[in-house]
C-alpha cells in the first residue's frame, strides 16, 4: 500500500504519485502474453512522458511508439533502444522527417500519400533509404468513446486498405524507401476483442497479398488501446488479447509490434489533491479542492470516471461535486459522487491517473504544473519537480519592453 499522506506531507499537493512496481508487472504480463512471437512492445510514450518513467520501461526491454520528434528525443534520452522507436502521426513537418532519419529509428510509420512522398525526398536528401510503416485505417468501429476511436473511415487517421497497397508498390520501388512494417491502431480504451481481432485479420490479410507482390512486411504492429478498469469495466485480458491477434497471422514471420499506453500506466497512477473549503449552493454541495482541469483533464474533456477516495474517518457522507479553483464551470473530478464530509486540508485521491494525466496538464490560469513522484519497492523519489513562478514566465520575461 502506497502511503499518501506521507507523500502528501513530503511533496505538498497537488501531486502525482506513480507506482513503478505496477508499471513492471503491467508490461511483464503483456510481454508474456505475447512470448510465442518475437514481439517489441513499444511504450505509448504520450501516455506519460515523464523521463524517468519511460526509463523504467527501457530498462525492461520496452520500446517506444512516439508521435513527435519530441517524444522520440525524450525516448532516446530516457535510453529506449533507437531500434525499438517508431514514429507515428498525421502530420509530422519536414525538421522532425528529418531528425527522424538522422536518429535511424526502426520506423516511420505513414498516414498519407503525401506524406510518402515528403519522407522519400528527404530521404533522397539524406543518402538514406527510410524504413517505413503504413499505417491502415481498417474502417472498424472499436466501440469507445467517439474521442478516441481512431480506425473508422471517418477519422483522420490513416489510409484505406487499397491505398495502402499502391503506397507499399510505389514504396518497394523507391530507392529511398524501405516498407518494412504495417500499422494499425484503432482506438484507445478498448473493452472488446471482436473489433481488434477482425481489424487484424483485415491487416494480416492486406499482408499476404503484399507477400504475392514481393512486398515483404517484417514488422506488424497493432497498435495499443488495451483498456483498464476505472469503474467497473470488463477489460480484455492480456493473453486473450495477445491470443486474438496471433490468432490471425497463421504462415505470416512478423515481429509483433504492440503500443500500449494507458494499459501500463494508467491504474499505476493516482493524483492527489487537498480540499480548501466546502460549500452549498441552494442545497447542491461542492468540495473545492486544490487540484483543477489543468492537472487532470479527462473528467472536463471526456466526461471520464475517476474514482474518488477521502483519506477521512467522517461517516457523514452525502453527495458531492468535486471542483478546482479554475474559472469555468467544466473544472470537475466527480459529480454528485458520494463522499464524507470533508475538512480543510483533507487528502483526496484521485484513482487511475497515470495515464493521459500530467501529459495533458496545462498551465491554463497560470497554475503551475505539479510535481510528480515515483514509488519502487516501497522508496518514493521525486521525478519532476514543481513548477515555479520563473518557470512559468520563463519564455516571455526577456521580451517584456
Ligand atoms: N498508438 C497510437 C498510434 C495511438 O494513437 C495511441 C493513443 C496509442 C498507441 C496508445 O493508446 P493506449 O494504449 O494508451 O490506449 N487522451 C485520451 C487518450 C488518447 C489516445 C491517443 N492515442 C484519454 O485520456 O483517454
Amino acid at each position: 500500500m502506497i502511503d499518501f499522506k506521507y507523500l502528501a506531507n513530503k511533496y505538498q499537493t497537488p501531486l502525482y504519485v506513480y507506482d513503478f512496481n505496477h508499471f513492471e508487472n503491467q508490461y511483464n504480463e503483456l510481454k508474456k502474453a505475447f512470448k510465442a512471437r518475437k514481439s517489441i512492445i513499444a511504450y505509448a510514450v504520450k501516455a506519460n512522458s515523464n523521463l524517468s518513467v519511460i526509463k523504467k520501461f527501457a530498462s525492461l526491454g520496452s520500446g517506444a511508439d512516439c508521435v513527435s520528434i519530441g517524444e522520440v528525443k525524450r525516448a532516446l534520452l530516457a535510453g529506449v533502444d533507437k531500434y525499438k522507436i517508431i514514429f507515428s502521426g498525421v502530420g509530422k513537418r519536414d525538421d522532425e522527417i528529418k531528425e527522424a532519419l538522422i536518429k535511424d529509428i526502426l520506423l516511420l510509420n505513414l498516414e498519407s500519400e503525401a506524406e510518402m512522398k515528403r519522407v522519400e525526398a528527404i530521404a533522397k536528401e539524406l543518402g538514406k533509404k527510410a524504413r517505413i510503416s503504413i499505417r491502415v485505417n481498417p474502417d472498424i468501429d472499436p466501440k469507445t468513446h467517439p474521442y478516441i476511436s481512431t480506425g473508422l473511415s471517418e477519422n483522420k487517421f490513416g489510409v484505406d486498405v487499397e491505398v495502402a497497397k499502391g503506397m507499399y508498390i510505389y514504396a518497394k520501388k523507391s530507392e529511398y524507401l524501405d516498407p518494412v512494417g504495417i500499422h494499425f491502431h484503432i482506438g484507445s480504451q478498448l473493452t472488446e476483442l471482436e473489433p481488434i481481432k477482425e481489424a487484424s485479420e483485415k491487416v494480416a490479410n492486406l499482408v499476404r497479398s503484399l507477400k504475392a507482390i514481393n512486398v515483404d512486411i517484417k514488422f506488424f504492429d497493432v497498435g495499443g488501446g488495451l483498456g483498464i478498469r476505472y469503474k467497473d469495466e470488463e477489460t480484455i485480458k492480456p493473453y486473450d488479447y495477445a491470443q486474438a491477434i496471433l490468432s490471425t497471422l497463421s504462415g505470416l514471420d512478423v515481429t509483433i509490434i504492440c503500443e500500449p499506453g494507458r494499459f501500463l500506466v494508467g491504474n499505476g497512477g493516482y493524483f492527489l489533491t487537498r480540499v480548501l473549503y466546502e460549500k452549498e449552493n441552494k442545497g447542491k454541495r461542492f468540495v473545492i479542492v486544490d487540484g483543477a482541469m489543468n492537472d487532470l483533464i479527462r473528467p472536463s474533456l471526456y466526461n471520464a470516471y475517476h474514482k474518488i477516495e477521502v483519506l477521512n474517518d467522517n461517516q457523514e457522507i452525502s453527495k458531492a461535486t468535486i471542483v478546482g479553483p479554475i474559472c469555468e464551470s467544466g473544472d470537475f473530478f466527480g459529480k454528485d459522487v458520494e463522499l464524507p464530509k470533508t475538512n480543510p486540508g483533507d487528502l483526496i485521491v484521485i484513482y487511475s491517473a497515470g495515464a493521459y494525466g500530467f501529459t495533458m496538464a496545462s498551465n491554463y490560469n497560470s497554475r503551475l504544473r505539479v510535481a510528480e513522484v515515483a514509488v519502487e519497492n516501497k522508496e518514493d523519489r521525486l521525478i519532476r519537480r514543481r513548477e515555479t513562478f520563473a518557470d512559468l514566465i520563463k519564455c516571455e520575461i526577456d521580451y517584456l519592453v
